[in-house]
This record gives structure tokens, sequence and C-alpha cells, in this order.
């Protein structure tokens, strides 16, 4: 099924608690969803349960049918509904709540500024008009190019409104990395900003996106420039950019009608790293995406207007998406937005933000999580988070250790965790518990949702044995799943999909294992994917960076247990590899692929491990990395290279 495989070796995790935790009763009895029900309800009634997603949308023209999958895997959600994001983020908040907040935002530098719905209105609504102004049409991509700033939501929420999708393209990629989204995206409008703070220093954003706009082979129409630094960086506009703040005062007061998309009319797309080193954009609908993404902010997260709810993840990424944006502003709560990191001003600042916002439900990563432990319990100790109902993970595995560590210190021993496993692709949550509902397990993902018919299957497509690890696909589509990829029909169907006798088949890349009850274990990527601080990385496009350094010749980049990337390296024999190279590496890599994308082992080796057809092993270099055992070498065509790199590995 897939080139890497599952390594046959590597069975199910060991969960150092097995044992269910039941919800705890006074969370069951206020949750959003506590009907045990619902499972069977979406089992029985098929894609039709999905009404109860849409639903919870405004619709401008009421959809009559719910699903067309008479050609897959090309499925239309919702298909003769017609809405609007903007409108259903925003504009049918105003009645009930336009005095309450919709973005509570915190800078880097203590600055803060918040929006109620009807700010938000105002804001969004002056920005679609000075796009229209610049020309941007219906179906016109938009890049938005812009660090986690509130320009960020209103600049998604303006094209939202005018029907012009957007390209978010997170702010710490490189100029190259823009330059080829925008080309690859058709996008000739961009707002971005002057610069943002690291640490102590202005960043200049802007110098970054002329780059891209110079190597990108397409013209820019129009670009807005955001002041985020005010003074501390001057930075001049030519002929075609515009100051976002003169561009939102000239249309201030103006209301823009909005736009009535067609369920399946593109929203948005997003750049992610594929099995090529080349990104590929992941196209999403309107109405199935908000659809889906609205009931999981609901009945996952149970999060409702009433709330303070905050999820720390970048808007450049999935995860700020769908739970940073469109979910919580979907259903009408106050969402918190963060541009800082967690360590500044010191290391208890996220305890400090949840105490003094009194945030209810918190979203985060494993990463983090290691971060926050790494830090110690003295930090969230010495605040009082009782405001906490509930705390979610996203974008790895979490050991047992993680999640009872951050369920004591962050949850108060009480609140109950959800572990959501999800993907770009697929939108929005596909795995996890019902936090009213469902027992949790820690260290395990969970059932998938009602609704949602995932199956852990062997090379044949075969449902595998409790414990034995498989593959984890979908067997059915689902209203939050991509449209398709921006590089066509073929390559879309190429990538995910297989067909089987019982029909197509989503693949999602995971390896997987699944126990007697229908508990799903994350293995991790079965292909040149890693997930590293959350984010994903395709392997070859940090192994080209690497390459381009000069002296490298051959470098294999894999995941440890850490989350961290090991990037091993070999160089000419002239080439003396110690720290000026190990900094030069860290610099093209910040340079070709982003910020995110360091290296934080670096093992210079003679040789890499290759079969005999000359594929790197990486697999092996992989469980070097993570010290565990690795079995049979006698197919490498160089057996002997493996004790030089674990000595390599023992003595960095
Ligand atoms: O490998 C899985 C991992 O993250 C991948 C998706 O990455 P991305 O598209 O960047 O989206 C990240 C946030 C939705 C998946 O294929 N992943 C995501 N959630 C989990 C996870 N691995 C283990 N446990 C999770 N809860």
């Amino acid at each position: 099924m897939d080139d890497a495989g599952v390594d046959g070796r590597r069975r199910d995790r060991p969960v150092a608690d097995d044992d269910a935790i039941e919800p705890p009763t006074g969370f069951r009895e206020r949750a959003v969803a506590s009907d045990a029900g619902v499972y069977d309800a979406f089992a029985t009634e098929g894609p039709d349960a999905w009404r109860r997603a849409a639903d919870l949308l405004d619709w401008e023209r009421p959809y009559e049918r719910v699903l067309d999958d008479g050609d897959p895997p090309f499925y239309e959600w919702f298909p003769d509904g017609r809405l609007n994001a903007a409108v259903n983020c925003v504009d049918r908040h105003l009645d009930e709540r336009r005095n309450q907040l919709a973005i509570r935002w915190f800078g880097k530098r203590g600055e803060r500024r918040s929006y109620t719905y009807l700010d938000l209105h105002r804001e969004v609504n002056a920005l679609a008009a000075g796009l229209r102004e610049l020309g941007v049409e219906e179906d016109d991509v938009v890049t938005l190019y812009l660090p986690m700033v509130p320009e960020l939501p209103v600049a998604m929420l303006a094209c939202a409104r005018i029907g012009a999708p957007h390209n978010v393209v997170f702010a710490g990629l490189s100029a190259e990395a823009l330059a080829t989204r925008l080309d690859a995206a058709d996008s000739s409008y961009l707002i971005t900003c002057d610069g943002y703070y690291r640490r102590e220093d202005a960043f200049n954003q802007k110098s970054k996106a002329d780059n891209a706009r110079l190597r990108a082979d397409g013209d820019l129409a129009a670009t807005v420039v955001v002041d985020r630094l005010g003074d501390a960086l001057d930075v001049s506009l030519g002929a075609d950019e515009h100051a976002y703040e003169s561009l939102v005062d000239a249309h201030d007061g103006e209301t823009v009608e909005p736009v009535a998309r067609d369920a399946t009319d593109l929203l948005f797309v997003m750049y992610t790293s594929g099995t090529t080193g080349r990104p590929k954009g992941v196209e999403h609908a309107t109405g199935g995406y908000l659809a889906h993404v609205a009931w999981t902010t609901r009945n996952v997260l149970d999060v409702r207007p009433s709330d303070t709810y905050w999820c720390a993840a970048d808007i450049g990424w999935i995860t700020g998406h769908s739970y940073g944006v469109y979910g919580p502003l979907s259903v009408g709560t106050t969402t918190v937005l963060y541009e800082g990191s967690p360590d500044y001003p010191d290391r208890d600042r996220v305890w400090d933000l949840i105490e003094r916002n009194a945030v209810s439900v918190f979203y985060t990563s494993p990463t983090a999580i290691r971060s926050f432990m790494k830090w110690g319990a003295e930090y969230p100790d010495r605040h009082d988070l009782s405001s906490i109902r509930l705390l979610g993970t996203v974008g790895e595995s979490i050991t047992p250790k993680a999640w009872r560590w951050y369920r004591d210190h962050v949850g108060g021993g009480e609140a109950p965790i959800v572990d959501t496993w999800w993907q770009t692709e697929t939108g929005a949550i596909a795995l996890a518990t019902l936090p009213g509902i469902t027992p949790m397990k820690p260290g395990r993902v969970g059932p998938p949702l009602p609704g949602i018919d995932a199956r852990v299957v062997d090379e044949d497509g075969e449902p595998v044995d409790p414990g034995e690890p498989g593959y984890l696909t979908i067997g059915s589509p689902w209203p939050g799943m991509l449209r398709g990829l921006r590089e066509g029909d073929e390559r879309y169907r190429r990538e995910y999909w297989v067909e089987a006798e019982d029909g197509w088949r989503y693949r999602t890349g995971d390896g997987a294992t699944v126990d007697e009850d229908g508990y799903v274990t994350i293995l991790g990527r079965v292909d040149d994917v890693i997930n590293v601080r959350a984010q994903r990385f395709n392997t070859a496009e940090l192994e080209s960076a690497i390459v381009g350094v000069e002296g490298v010749t051959e470098a294999a980049v894999v995941g440890d247990d850490d989350g961290d990337v090991v990037a091993y390296v070999t160089t000419r024999s002239d080439v003396e590899p110690g720290e000026p190279l190990r900094t030069a590496i860290g610099e093209e890599l910040a340079r070709e692929v982003g910020d995110l994308a360091r290296a934080d082992r670096i093992v210079f080796t003679p040789d890499l491990p290759k079969t005999r057809s000359g594929k790197i092993m990486r697999r092996l270099l992989e469980d070097i990395a993570r010290g565990e055992e690795f079995g049979d070498v006698s197919a490498l065509r160089n057996p002997e290279v493996v004790g030089e790199i674990e000595s390599a590995v023992r003595s960095e």
C-alpha cells in the first residue's frame, strides 16, 4: 500500500494505563454532547446524520441533498445549498451578542486588543470593500502572509465575505516557500505586514514578501501591508502597495453584501507537505467544511458562546484555521489569539493568560505540553486555573505520562482531555472521544467520531487484529474532507484514494493500531512525511535544503520520540564536520524552508544505510535516533555503517 510500509516490529505502543477513565459526572451533566445514542444515530442514518452539523449553520439557500456520491472519490456535501462563511461567523451573531467579545488578542509586547462581534463586523466589511476596490473578485485567490495578529482572521473573513478563497502562508515560512505558494495557487493578491517581533527584535517580514515577489513567476496586482511595528520598522510602499489601515479607514462604515457561495465552492486552499518535495494545495469547500468544524467545536471541544476558548495553534496551519477562527466564531464564542511565545516574558505566560481571562477550554499540542513539563509544574501550579473545563491536544501522539501531567497540572486533575486526530485534509476532527460520553484512555486517541468510518487495515485492505499495526483509512466520505487538490483531480485520486471491493477508501498516511474497544492509537506516518513540533514536513524538502550547503553530500532526516528533527549528514572528504557546518545547515533550512524547519540534532556520519537499490533506510535511522532496537540489517548494501552511525549518535 505504501512504499515505506508499516514497521512490523513496532506493535502497539505501551500504554501505561489501559483502564478507561469515565467522563467526570459534573462535566457529563453539562456537556454539549451527553446522549450516547448519537453513535447509533449516525450509524443508522448514514450521511443524513450530518444534517445535525449543517443545521448549526445559517443557509442563504437551504440544502436539500446531503451528499452527492455519484462520482467517487469526488464527493459533494450539501451540493444544492448556498451560504456565506463570514455571515455564519459574524453577521448572524449580531442580534444576540453584538457586544460580546469575538476576539481577545494578546501581542508580544504585552499589547491587547479586543473585538466585539460588532467590531469584527465593521472591520471585515471595511476590508472586504477595500479588497473589492483593489480589484479582488469572487474566486480570486488572496494570499495572506501574516503572523498572529487580529488582521489575519479579519482578512480571512473579508475574503470569505466576497467569495475570494484565501491561501494563508505561515508567516515563518521563507520567501521561497511564499513564492512557490503564490504561483501554485495562481494568486495575484497578497496581504502581509511590515514585520513582527521575535523576542526583542523587530523582524522585517515585508522584505521577505518583496523577495518572494521577485522569485515568483506570476505578478502581484496589489499588496496590502499591515502596520504591526509602527515606528520600530519603517517600510516604504510601492505603487501597487496599500497600507491596511488606510484601506480600512477609507471604507469604514460601509457594508458589503455577502456573496452567497455554493456549499461546494472553495473557501480556502492550504498548502501542506505531501509525499513529494512540492507542497500540495488542499482545497476546502465552504459548506461541508464549516458544518463539520462547527459540529466538532461544539461536540468534541464542548465550546459554547459563554466560553472563553483558546486554541494555541498558529492560524498559518489548519488547526488555527478550523479551531482558532472558523470553529469558535461560527459557534459564537470568544476566541483568544496569542501572538507571543509561551515562555516570554516568563515560562508561566500561558497560565497567566488562562487565569486572567478565565479560559475554559484550552487546545494545544503534545510538543507544547512537553515543553511545559520540561519547564516544570511550578509554573502552572502558581496560577489559579480553575476556569478550565476541558483540555484538548492535537498534532502528534501524546504519551500517557504527558497526558497525566496535562490533566493534573492544567486540568486540576479533573478536566477531561480530548486527544483529537485529524489532518489538513480531513479539515476537522475525525477521531476523538466525545468528552461527556466516551471514556478516555491516556495515550490512545479514541474511537472514530460518530459518522467517521475509520478502519485500520493491512496491505490488502483487511481489518487488522486488535493490537496489530496497520494503515489508518476512512471508508466513506465526511463533510470536512478536502474537495480536491489544487494540482488536479488525478493527483487527488492517486494521492489519497484506493478503490476496494466495497467502495473507495481514503488513505490517511498514518500507521495505527486499534484495541478491542475500537480505540485507535497512532503510530506515526508511513510515508516520507514527519511531524515535528506539531507541523508536517516532507523529508525531501528538508533534505534538499541541507544538501544545498557547500560540502554536504547526502542527508536523511527523521523524527525522534521527542518530536525533534534529527538530520544524518555526510560530507565531502575534504570538509571538516563541525560547528560552522552545523550553523550553515541551520541557516539554509531557515532560508529555504522556514523558521520551524530547524534540525534539533545533526549527526555527521561517513555514510547512510542503503538498500541494494540505493534507497536510504530511513526507518532504521529513525530507530537509531529513538534508541530503539532494530532488526536484521543484512539486506543493506553497506551494513557496516550501522555501527558507526550508532556510535556517532551516542557521542553527540
Ligand atoms: O500523523 C498524524 C498527526 O498529524 C498528521 C496531520 O498533520 P497536519 O495535516 O499538519 O495536521 C495537524 C493538525 C490537525 C496526521 O496524519 N496527528 C494529528 N493529530 C494526531 C496525530 N498523531 C497522533 N495523535 C493525534 N491526535
